[in-house]
């Protein structure tokens, strides 16, 4: 049941393409350059190269970066303000990063643009979510409730095809939808992890042809990758044999690509060969061996993080399948990892993104849960949860030399009947790093390209430590809580503050915590320079922003 008016708003697409728009524009073009100002309910925001002067409504007064900027947005245009819509507003950052940067990039706006129509048909496809959910069907609805999406990102929702072709995936839109089959000629199997950890989710599809194995496949990709020679070939010639849809719906998740089996509480998470905010979501051959090594190192250090911080989880890995052809495409394209699922989460687990959704409703929203009725509870529920996700997080970097990647998209946190937090659980070991010095024995014996996808230096593991739990994670929820208390938005900075100093005395007085707790800056993701650079995510860049753990009154 929605908690109070103020926190529920209403989504539309073109308010949301400007929100994001403009939580880009200011986080890494304007504020660096300090180009912005808060001036009574607005916030000032110059793009200094245009000469343009824009504003944007601001929910309360900032709390250092914590900017909670609405809509509408208008710009200065002789001597009154006039409001700028989606398209103006796309090619007013274009111009001005056009100036920046001294590159052009013609394919900016049409990317905003097909976020918006995506954003629009998903919008209209949606069905309302069930308004009580627990269990399996509460954890569903949360992952399948990030209508909007990344609030930092110029093109959140763009994907490719037509609406038609992909809304039956979308988990947007609700869409259960069950996989495809193929059965593999057993010596045509490209395997590796734990043997036998596909038997559960084997039980639920057909009979294989005697000789052949399954391989599990989502149907999208399956549609993409069907031109492909190879494939055709080892088709017709009954290497590989299409044994149709079969087995119980399953449900996409908040990444697409990564479906939940209920039946076998298995995740699939498939590649797709289609670009989702920064990456075309494919799982390359590094990767799938990345994963399930990884998910064989990681297994002693959760089991000590677990001990010690309140039963913390990573989702396991244990397993990947797919072809060996003489198609690396094919090879990469088909390649599926097993992720063990959630039935051994207490309570009902609800996906961090959907908590932090300023347009959040229904049972994964934190305006549904019962105990965030008046602000003592709202503080109570923080306090658990930002002892839940961060000492973890800290931990695994500073004793283990193991870079998590706690954004919002990649961490449930189960909660009881009345909303309060239980239990953390990370997941997607495509993001986690090792720090490469602290494992070079364990990493010895693995074909190069592997550990190099494995492994981060020091400090670029540390920068995304802090940009994924502070800058993307806590600093977002923080922002939803204060959403509905908006008085007591600095009181939830001195919590975390709290935590991480009390983590950082058991830690022994820390440097990096140190320098954390003094101030430093933070560092955030540059996902706009980094679309508009066209750079591979992993050569994003980070741009600093204020960090408010030095910023509290009181
Ligand atoms: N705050 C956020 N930070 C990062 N990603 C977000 C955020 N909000 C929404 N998302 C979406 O979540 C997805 C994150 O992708 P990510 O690379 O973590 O997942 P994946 O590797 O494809 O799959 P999985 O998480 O199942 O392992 C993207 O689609 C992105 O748009
Ligand atoms: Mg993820």
């Amino acid at each position: 049941m929605p908690l109070t008016g103020s926190a529920h708003r209403v989504l539309s697409a073109d308010d949301a393409t400007v929100t994001a728009l403009l939580n880009c524009l200011v986080r890494e073009v304007c504020a660096p350059e300090d180009q912005v100002r808060p001036q009574g309910r607005h916030l000032l925001i110059r793009l200094p190269r245009l000469g343009v002067l824009l504003r944007a409504r601001l929910a309360r007064p900032p709390v250092a970066f914590a900017f909670r900027l609405r809509t509408p947005c208008e710009e200065r245009r002789d001597g009154a303000w006039i409001e700028v819509g989606w398209r103006r507003l796309a090619d007013l950052v274009a111009g001005e990063l056009e100036l920046a940067t001294g590159l052009p990039n013609p394919e900016f706006c049409a990317q905003v643009a097909d976020s918006r129509a995506a954003l629009s048909a998903l919008l209209a496809a949606r069905r309302d979510p069930p308004a009580h959910a627990t269990g399996v069907e509460g954890y569903l609805a949360s992952e399948q409730s990030l209508i909007a999406g990344h609030r930092f990102h110029p093109a959140p929702k763009a994907r490719q095809g037509r609406p038609p072709e992909w809304l039956p995936y979308a988990p947007e839109a609700g869409a259960r939808f069950r996989l495809r089959w193929l059965g593999v000629r057993a010596d045509l199997v490209a395997e590796g992890g734990e043997a036998g950890a596909f038997a559960a989710l084997e039980s639920l599809g057909p009979a294989p042809p005697p000789g052949h194995r399954l391989l599990p496949v989502h149907p999208w990709q399956l549609g993409l990758l069907a031109d492909r020679p190879v494939l055709r070939r080892a088709l017709a010639s009954g290497l590989v044999t299409d044994l149709g849809t079969a087995g119980p719906p399953v449900a996409p998740t908040s990444s697409v690509r990564t479906v939940y089996v209920p039946g076998a509480d298995v995740f699939c998470k498939f590649s797709l060969d289609v670009r989702i905010t920064n990456c075309v979501r494919k799982n390359s051959w590094y990767e799938l061996v990345g994963a399930v090594t990884l998910d064989r190192l990681l297994r002693p250090v959760f089991a000590r993080l677990a001990d010690r911080f309140d039963g913390c989880r990573l989702l396991p890995e244990p397993a990947y399948r797919s072809v060996h052809l003489a198609d690396r495409r094919l090879h990469e394209g088909l390649g599926v990892i097993l992720r063990g699922g959630i039935a051994d989460l207490p309570g009902t687990p609800l996906l961090a993104a959907a908590l932090a959704d300023p347009y959040g409703a229904g049972p994964g929203s934190l305006a549904g849960l019962a105990c965030m009725r008046g602000p003592d509870g709202a503080l109570e529920w923080w306090r658990r949860y930002v002892r839940l996700v961060a000492p973890p997080v800290l931990e695994a970097y500073l004793s283990h030399g193991v870079v998590l990647e706690p954004h919002l998209q990649n961490v449930l946190v189960s909660v009881d009947g009345e909303g309060m937090p239980l239990r953390a659980a990370f997941r997607d070991l495509e993001g986690t790093k090792l720090v490469g010095d602290r494992w070079e024995a364990e990493l010895a014996g693995l074909p190069g390209r592997v550990r190099e996808a494995l492994t981060y230096d020091a400090d670029r593991g540390w920068n995304r430590v802090v940009y994924c739990l502070l800058v993307n994670h806590l600093a977002e929820i923080a922002a939803a809580v204060a959403d509905l208390y908006p008085r007591h938005e600095a009181e939830l900075w001195r919590i975390l503050r709290d935590r991480i100093a009390g983590y950082a005395r058991e830690h022994g007085g820390d440097p990096r915590l140190r320098a954390l707790l003094a101030g430093a800056p933070l560092p955030a993701k540059a996902n706009l320079r980094t679309r508009w650079s066209r750079s591979p995510d992993r050569a994003a860049g980070y741009v600093p922003v204020p960090n408010p753990l030095r910023f509290l009154p009181g």
